[in-house]
């Protein structure tokens, strides 16, 4: 079940056992959350299935009963139901927005559906700045009036048209939010340069399941013809390609042996082939992958978006090559601060050399168990894993962020064979 104990908890990790068995996984956080928001479009009740028991999945819950949906949320069983029936309030409650960052894929379909929304802005955070220019210079060009204030966006559209749209970036949650807009639009709208993370075309599927015309999924231009009601349906959330590649990290790194069930490959393309590079020996499955440990051998990468080298398994790659021989290099271009976990991982023992957004990695390095604390869902991760090589015993701190992205982490830990718990910050502090 989801933990719902204090954000003060640490997890204490020592390391040194390798992880032997199965790890069944979630659907994806980054889909769920933008499946849940889509149902603010449903005229009646959608029915979501594998929602991931993640933190972020009660907060979104929250958000849509803040603008009167009906939200049955029952996690034990990865079950949502969204009733949305009646018309919702074009203003989510601040206090849940501001918990969580995909909270800002409600904007789109409230304005799609109600043509109008008032939004608190996700802030900055550790990794990098989370603007939202694209999505505001996108829902302008349909047509809407925006006025954005120092803390909130506010959206009327008297109209909602198709427009041609072109983004600076293939950004994730501007292509989500475009499409949710545009989905229930006038018109026609193109969106080219979208981005086309798995993630994204399980939305889309799910939205045309639901009557929505789109073409071009999972390609960088999506033609949209806007329809007047989208109707209810049932949808399982896709398969966790980050959790996936972060479990498959953990076996490989701890010189392990494990299949990793519920995953589509297809969606790892590049992340496994950089592990293979690495060494590490992977069969594929249908919706499986058996991982197990080789010599591990330093690889370049760079990050970027699908189908590039995702950011979100970036500290976990790093981790990874701390332990190859010799030196790989890796350059981050998606978020700007996105190696704030070097410094915790350095501590530990890593010989990591940061210029800008390239790293230059230099191993083996043998680490050492230290503090870690992890600022944002991936460090969290990373700081986890490295415990898991290290010699003697690793407290990862701030694990409140983990909770966010990876359902029942621990005991799936456990249940591998690592030698982790979960305790109260005080239990380490006294
Ligand atoms: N950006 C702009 N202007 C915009 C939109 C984005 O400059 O209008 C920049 C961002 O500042 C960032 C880059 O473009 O530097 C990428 O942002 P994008 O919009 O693609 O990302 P996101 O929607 O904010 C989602 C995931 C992230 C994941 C990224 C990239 C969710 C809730 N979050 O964020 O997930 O890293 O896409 O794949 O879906 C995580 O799970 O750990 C996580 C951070």
């Amino acid at each position: 079940m989801l933990d719902p104990t204090s954000s003060t908890d640490v997890f204490v990790v020592r390391g040194g056992a390798p992880l032997r068995g199965t790890v069944r996984l979630s659907g994806a956080k980054n889909s769920a959350l933008k499946l849940m928001a889509a149902g603010i479009l449903c005229d009646g009740t959608l029915e979501l299935g594998a929602i991931p028991r993640i933190a972020d999945v009660p907060v979104m819950a929250e958000v849509l009963r803040g603008i009167g949906l009906g939200v049955d949320l029952d996690l034990a069983n990865e079950r949502c139901t969204i009733d949305a029936s009646v018309e919702p309030d074009w203003r989510p409650p601040r206090d849940a927005v501001t918990r969580i960052r995909a909270s800002i894929s409600c904007l789109g379909p409230l304005v799609g559906r109600t043509r109008r929304a008032r939004i608190a802005l996700p802030g900055g955070d550790k990794i990098g700045a989370r603007r939202i220019e694209m999505h505001v210079r996108g829902l302008m060009a349909m047509g809407a009036e925006v006025e954005e204030r120092a803390d909130e966006v506010e959206v009327v559209a008297r109209e909602l048209h198709g427009a041609i749209l072109t983004l600076d970036f293939p950004s994730v949650g501007a292509t989500e939010n475009l499409v949710m807009a545009a989905v229930l639009a006038d018109g026609t709208t193109v969106l080219d340069n979208a981005a086309r993370e798995p993630e994204i075309q399980d939305l889309c599927r799910m939205l045309v399941a639901m009557g929505a015309r789109i073409d071009g999924i999972g390609s960088p231009t999506l033609e949209i013809e806007g329809v007047d009601r989208l109707a209810p349906i049932s949808w399982e959330t896709c398969p966790d390609r980050i959790e996936a590649g972060t479990y498959a990290v953990a076996a490989a790194l701890t010189g392990g042996d494990v299949v990793i069930e519920r995953v589509r490959p297809a969606d790892l393309t590049l992340p496994l082939l950089k592990l293979r590079s690495a060494g590490v020996v992977i069969e594929e499955g249908g919706d499986s992958l058996r991982v197990k440990a080789g010599d591990l051998d330093p690889v370049d990468f760079v990050t970027l978006p699908y189908p590039g080298f995702p950011t979100d398994l970036q500290p976990q790659m790093m981790v990874l090559l701390t332990q190859a021989e010799g030196t790989s290099r890796c350059t981050e271009n998606v978020f700007e601060s996105r190696f704030s976990f070097v410094d915790e991982l350095a501590r530990m023992g890593a010989d990591i050399q940061i210029d800008g957004h390239h790293a230059l990695i230099r191993g083996p390095a043998p680490l050492v168990g230290a503090t870690f604390t992890g600022l944002d869902v991936r460090a969290g991760a990373a700081g986890t894993l490295a415990g898991l090589v290290a010699r003697g015993t690793t407290v990862v701190r701030d694990v409140h962020h983990v909770d966010r992205g990876y359902a029942d982490w621990i005991p799936r830990l456990q249940a591998l064979g690592a030698d982790v718990e979960r305790v109260p910050a005080s239990d380490v502090d006294a």
